[in-house]
């Protein structure tokens, strides 16, 4: 396999050739969280972000150590974990992290072949292969560390027709905020430490059969304060994409490091969910609460038929709304993208979601990681972390 690093010239079609197929994912299962409080975390991402109640387990359903939550919209699950005593070993998580990603699962067809393949080449074990049953059939899940203290679980699902989980009961509420059309995962990125990002990259190379397709350098992503690395990660098929971020150094405190002081570690820094309508999605997103990154200035928007160049009249939504809603707009070789990202969704500033919409594109942004960071440091000198 080719170890040569691509820079971001979006000569994407010829991205995934390195990849491996000794470990095929069929999608994202589910991403699970620890939370102080999944009762009212659960609340939250329904009202603000549209999610509907779905699957359930804790007391009622015998489990007696922890409670958990699923909430679905269209592909994406969420699973809200909380401990119900102080000897659960969630606590400790909870404790370090605070609130925060613990598993990112990954759908396979064959969860014991998924663990051997990357055990046997060096990852560190979480779970051995566990089979869970119910009256709907089994389901296999496996489990290996990915960077800090953050899992991949592998869930093979073949079979069973239940709706998520051995042991979980469907969960039906009298309150179901309508969805806002946030419809899959379209990527999340982990932050890691120091001159951890190569070994991290090697690590999906070497363990997961994963390519990396897109590199940024602290050159390409700085403002005058602060500077990061990333490098995007991805499987074979392209579902799963996931960018490694490192601090660099710079005049004041990288956003990175601020992320790694609060979590007290690597982490995932935040979940990218994918719309047809972001229009739509952040209206709605507004009114019910969610906070987003302050709203790029005027220049930002005045350059954007230029940066837009050929692909300028693909642009379909009205630029006076997507500046209305801050919505920030970029343009690769084969299209454009829509994006927006929202303050950190806990008190502290770790974890934090993104939405897009993809029209051709392929890239991540680069071209509004400028306006973005700057408006991330802008946050930063409110809280004293710059
Ligand atoms: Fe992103």
């Amino acid at each position: 396999m080719s170890k040569e690093i691509k820079t971001v010239n979006y000569g994407l079609e010829k991205i995934f050739e390195g990849a491996q197929d000794f470990l095929p994912l069929l999608g994202t299962d589910y991403v699970e969280f620890y939370v102080g409080n999944a009762k009212q975390s659960a609340h939250f991402y329904k009202t603000a972000f549209g999610f509907q109640s779905y699957a359930y387990k804790g007391l009622e359903t015998g489990s007696k150590d922890s409670v958990s939550y699923v909430l679905k919209q269209d592909k994406i699950k969420l699973v809200l974990t909380t401990p119900l005593n102080s000897s659960s070993s969630i606590n400790n998580h909870i404790v370090k992290h605070g609130d925060g990603v613990k598993v990112i699962a990954l759908w396979v067809e064959d969860a014991r072949k998924a663990y051997q393949e990357t055990t046997s080449r060096g990852a560190k074990w979480y779970m051995e292969p566990f089979v869970e049953k119910d009256e709907n059939g089994e389901v296999v899940r496996a489990g290996i560390y990915t960077y800090g203290e953050t899992v991949h679980m592998f869930v093979e699902r073949k079979n069973y027709n239940g709706s998520f989980l051995p042991g979980f009961r469907e969960w039906k509420s009298d309150y179901n905020p309508t969805p806002i059309g946030l419809k899959f995962i379209d990527h999340m990125v982990g932050n890691v430490g120091w001159g951890q990002m190569n070994t991290w990259v090697k690590w999906y190379e070497d363990v997961m059969g994963f390519e990396n397709f897109l590199s940024f350098d602290d050159k390409q992503i700085h403002t005058e304060y602060s500077a990061l690395m990333s490098k995007v990660m991805s499987n074979g098929n392209g579902r799963i994409k996931f960018p490694i971020n490192e601090p660099a150094k710079g005049k004041k405190r990288s956003q990175i490091e601020e992320y790694l002081d609060f979590y007290e570690g690597a982490g995932v820094q935040h979940i990218a969910v994918a719309t047809d309508n972001i229009i739509k999605a952040v209206t709605s997103l507004r009114e019910r609460g969610v906070e987003f990154l302050s709203i790029p200035p005027e220049e930002y928007y005045k350059a954007v038929p230029g940066r837009l160049e050929e692909h300028s009249h693909e642009l379909r939504e009205d630029i006076e709304t997507l500046k209305s809603l801050g919505i920030m707009i970029d343009a690769d070789e084969e299209g454009y993208l829509l994006q927006i990202f929202t303050k950190p969704v806990e008190d502290r500033p770790t974890l934090f979601f993104e939405i897009i919409q993809r029209m051709g594109a392929r890239g991540f942004g680069a071209g509004n990681f400028k306006a973005l960071f700057e408006s991330i440091e802008r946050e930063q000198a409110n809280r004293g972390t710059l």
